[in-house]
């Protein structure tokens, strides 16, 4: 399509254009004079090019090309020329030409700016946010917003050659149960009553199977109130997909297929299927996580057989107990005295009482603080069963057996998780447990509460041990995503409320419209969502989802552009039938008088 405007982008000119007449347009994104010829390079969306503009071919009156500045969005029209050959610049697509400019017009002025648009000067995150359409304007920010484009079409592509339907559900909801707080939103139309943002589309889309749709998709906006991370926003994006007379095995087919798709895209990659699976318990116990960073080995060992007999007090108490000792073999890590020192201290940090660190040396014998207090037997069994080399630093924690696995899989991935290589791995992880203990010691459930367990009766009997149909599509050591076989039996989802410790009332308040659709020839279904922020994260290798979210909100909350959450009108707050509260407003008073 021809545009007004311009006639090529930026970024696209090659040799191959040299001796076409172009016109152009975009940002200044450096000038440079050199007795009296402006250089420019001139950047928009396809890239950057250099145009040179010499005061003696009048392409723009003398005032307004020694007025360029950074940033100044200009429209230049010139011819394209071979760079002479020592000036090619070949980290540039477009350094074998330059634009020579015959006419080049402002088209508007820009003031000083409050950083330089350049990927190669760090910039304070609070003033990107700030000033995020500048921001945005970085190569870097551009490729990442590119990059989540092109996942989402490639999303879109698979879903719709799959079969599938997009289906918009509503934002405004009663409140769903992923297990977060929700976001409100009050009605001025039933005062006192309020909407909740969707934590997920979770009981909408189980409806439109109920409804008789049997492939459903949605690239779907999400909420949760919860505290922020470098993987978690207040607001984000979900493909949520859903079918019916599905099992376990459809779903982490179409999953291959996405996450295939996409990769291919994105990275120009084809990924071996099928994808690695582990149990939830086999990866506690290699990995102590549920999602397991698999680019390096350094497993997790028991090594509790080799203490069974042991006369160091501190192990045998854990033994008595009921706890386990396990270890890593860290390999060569090459640490100091203080340097392994600290990592004890990290170990009792994340809540274990203590680690353990032994090295192998050279000649066969083992260092280590506790080497006085175990046997010949010991210390050789520990280098056996971690299969330790001369120079291997190993690891040992012991403690109750989770806390164990858990301490270990995070020193593993602290010490061992390579930066930013390219490296994908993608695997899926099944065989949840249905429930977890919450901070209350009550029954959770580990999923949410529409997955349907692999066996009723265990479920009831022994709800501690029950397996659910659940399972977690990770990369790289992070959740990309969950899902699960549905609950498609009424009576089964009333006797999961009920093991919850959830009421029949309580049941029919929150849910009961939810019970009464399953009533209604509910087919078989089940479904997943991927979380888009993350995958583009990671394909991307930047380090927080706000890289990868246009306009994303600060750790606290808040949007520094726009600044957003902001008070409102008492009158909005009338219509609301809302009053905020004295302590509240005091605070506001209290926090304005000292000047914020
Ligand atoms: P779940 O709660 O596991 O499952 O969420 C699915 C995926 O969404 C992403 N995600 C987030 N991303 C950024 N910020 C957040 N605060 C955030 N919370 C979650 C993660 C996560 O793996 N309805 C079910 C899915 C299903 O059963 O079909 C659900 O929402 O990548
Ligand atoms: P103590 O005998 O308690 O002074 O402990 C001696 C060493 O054993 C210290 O380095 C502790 O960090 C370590 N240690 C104690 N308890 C544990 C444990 N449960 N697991 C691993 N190391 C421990």
């Amino acid at each position: 399509m021809a545009e007004t405007m311009k006639t090529h982008g930026a970024g696209t000119l090659r040799a191959a254009d040299a001796g076409s007449e172009v016109r152009l347009a975009g940002w200044v994104g450096r000038r440079r004079d050199h007795g009296g010829v402006v250089f420019v390079d001139l950047r928009d969306a396809s890239g950057v090019v250099q145009v040179v503009l010499n005061p003696e071919d009048a392409p723009a009156s003398e005032a307004d090309l020694r007025g360029l500045r950074n940033e100044y969005c200009i429209s230049v029209t010139g011819t394209v020329r071979l760079r002479p050959g020592d000036m090619a610049n070949p980290d540039l697509p477009t350094g074998e030409v330059e634009v020579v400019g015959t006419s080049m017009t402002t088209l508007s002025a820009a003031e000083p700016l409050p950083f330089q648009i350049d990927d190669r000067v760090e910039v304070d995150e609070a003033k990107r946010l700030q000033y995020r359409y500048l921001d945005l304007r970085r190569p870097a920010m551009q490729d990442n917003v590119r990059a989540r484009s092109q996942t989402i079409r490639a999303m879109r592509t698979v879903m719709d050659d799959l079969g599938f339907m997009e289906i918009e559900t509503p934002t405004l909801i009663a409140s769903t149960p992923e297990g977060a707080r929700d976001m409100l939103v009050p009605s001025r139309l039933r005062k006192g009553t309020f909407y909740a943002l969707p934590q997920s589309p979770q009981l909408f889309k189980q409806m439109l199977m109920i409804a008789g749709v049997e492939r459903y998709y949605q690239v779907a906006r999400c909420y949760r109130d919860e505290d922020m991370r470098a993987d978690r926003q207040l607001e984000f994006t979900q493909l949520d997909f859903e079918g019916s007379f599905w099992g376990q095995e459809d779903v982490l087919a179409t999953l291959e297929e996405i996450a295939t798709r996409v990769t291919r895209d994105l990275r120009g990659v084809d990924l071996d299927r099928p994808f690695p699976r582990l149990t939830w318990h086999e990866a506690m116990e290699r990995y102590g996580t549920d999602k397991p960073d698999i680019r390096f080995g350094m497993e997790i060992a028991d090594l509790s057989p080799v203490f069974a007999e042991t006369g160091f007090n501190a192990f045998a108490g854990v033994l008595a107990s009921g706890g386990s000792i396990r270890g890593i073999n860290a390999g060569g890590l090459g640490l100091s005295r203080s340097g392994l020192d600290g990592l004890s201290a990290r170990a009792q940090e994340l809540g274990a009482k203590g680690l353990v660190w032994i090295i192998a040396e050279e000649d066969g014998t083992f260092r280590s603080p506790v080497a006085k207090f175990l046997n010949d037997a010991e210390l050789p069994g520990i280098a056996s069963t971690l299969k330790a080399a001369p120079g291997d630093t190993l690891l040992i924690v012991a403690d109750e057996t989770r806390t164990a696995l858990e301490v270990l899989g995070q020193i593993r991935l602290e010490i061992g998780q390579p930066d930013g290589h390219d490296e994908l791995a993608y695997l899926f992880v099944v065989d949840f447990p249905v429930f977890e203990r919450n901070e209350d010691g009550d029954f959770a459930p580990l999923h949410h509460p529409f997955t349907a367990p692999v066996d009723v009766r265990q479920m009831r009997e022994d709800p501690g041990h029950a397996i659910s149909k659940a399972y977690d599509l990770v990369l790289n050591g992070s959740e990309l995503g969950s899902g699960s076989v549905r609950i498609h039996d009424p009576i089964v989802q009333a006797q999961v409320f009920e093991t919850l410790g959830i009421s029949d009332e309580e049941a029919e308040r929150r849910f009961g419209w939810f019970l009464d659709a399953l009533r209604f020839g509910t087919p078989p279904h089940a479904g997943f969502a991927i979380g888009v922020d993350r995958l583009v994260s990671i394909l991307q290798n930047v380090p927080n989802i706000r890289e990868v979210i246009p306009f994303p909100k600060t750790q606290s909350g808040g949007d520094p552009l726009t600044g957003s959450p902001s008070r409102v009108e008492s009158k909005q707050l009338e219509e609301l039938g809302i009053e905020v509260r004295a302590e509240v407003r005091a605070e506001w008073a209290a926090d304005e008088a000292a000047g914020d």
